[in-house]
């Protein structure tokens, strides 16, 4: 591998994303990170070190993505943290219209990144999908992203051998306190967070750098692929 490696964290801006933009770019990769709002991105900045650069993109949009990676150009490792805010509630009250939006906004997300980036990524690169624990397991409430969830493990594994050498990879997060909950009321999202960790066998709930070890260690791993790497705490069992 490369020493040092063009590392594109679309999603980058927040959570997950941001930490494992601050994981590449600590280790001394070239990293830029991707999202929508330009505000967002400024703000990230501020917090990762110096020589990490910013791109706008809109993952829903296939001009905005071809725009994104014509700028790019030339890039060894593709990291998709875009999918927050999926629609969450029991399938009778939520519609199938919200499953329609989930698989838009972060399987399709993903996926249509994934696709664009084909052309600009080196043999020995890499694509890093991001999951989550709803899929693997059926949690009420949650049956949007959990099919969006299932269609991104089935891509990232049907991709590991139709890309190879590239190596496909997808991380599954169970619950993360990331501003993805931003949302919430304090209270509720108190109570959710506490309700999870009483329910793990760790303990407690994730942290955004505890994924991103995971991608971390995925893309860096030349013996990785195919595989669906489950970072929950135990909320899998
Ligand atoms: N947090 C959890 O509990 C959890 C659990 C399981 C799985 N996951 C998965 O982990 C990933 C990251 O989640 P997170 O908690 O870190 O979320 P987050 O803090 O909300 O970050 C999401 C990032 O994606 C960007 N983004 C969202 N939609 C986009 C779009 N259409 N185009 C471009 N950028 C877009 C956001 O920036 P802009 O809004 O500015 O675009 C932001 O940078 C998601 O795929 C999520 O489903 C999270």
């Amino acid at each position: 591998m490369d020493r040092k490696r063009r590392v594109l964290v679309a999603g980058g801006s927040s959570g997950i994303g941001l930490a494992t933009a601050r994981a590449f770019a600590e280790a001394g990769d070239s990293v830029t990170i991707a999202g929508r709002s330009p505000d967002k991105l400024a703000a990230a900045l501020k917090t990762l070190p110096d020589g990490v650069t910013a791109e706008p993109v809109d993952a829903l949009s296939d001009a905005s993505v071809a725009e994104l990676f014509g700028r790019l150009g030339p890039l060894h490792d593709l990291v998709l943290t875009v999918g927050a805010g999926a629609a969450m509630g029991r399938f009778e009250t939520l519609g199938v219209s919200a499953i329609a939006q989930t698989l838009e906004t972060k399987l399709m997300a993903q996926a249509r990144l994934a696709h664009t980036a084909l052309e600009h990524l080196s043999d020995d690169g890499t694509i890093t999908f991001l999951g989550g624990v709803a899929g693997r397991r059926p949690l009420p409430g949650m049956t949007a992203v959990g099919v969006a969830n299932l269609g991104l493990q089935a891509l990232a594994s049907a991709l590991a051998k139709e890309l190879a050498p590239l190596r496909v990879n997808l991380i599954a997060p169970g619950l993360v306190d990331t501003p993805a909950y931003a949302g919430m009321s304090t209270e509720a999202r108190t109570a959710m967070l506490q309700a999870t960790a009483d329910a793990l066998p760790v303990g407690r709930v994730g942290q955004a750098e505890d994924i991103a070890a995971a991608i971390f260690a995925v893309v860096r791993n030349g013996y990785i692929t195919g595989a669906e790497i489950e970072v929950d705490g135990g909320a899998h069992l």
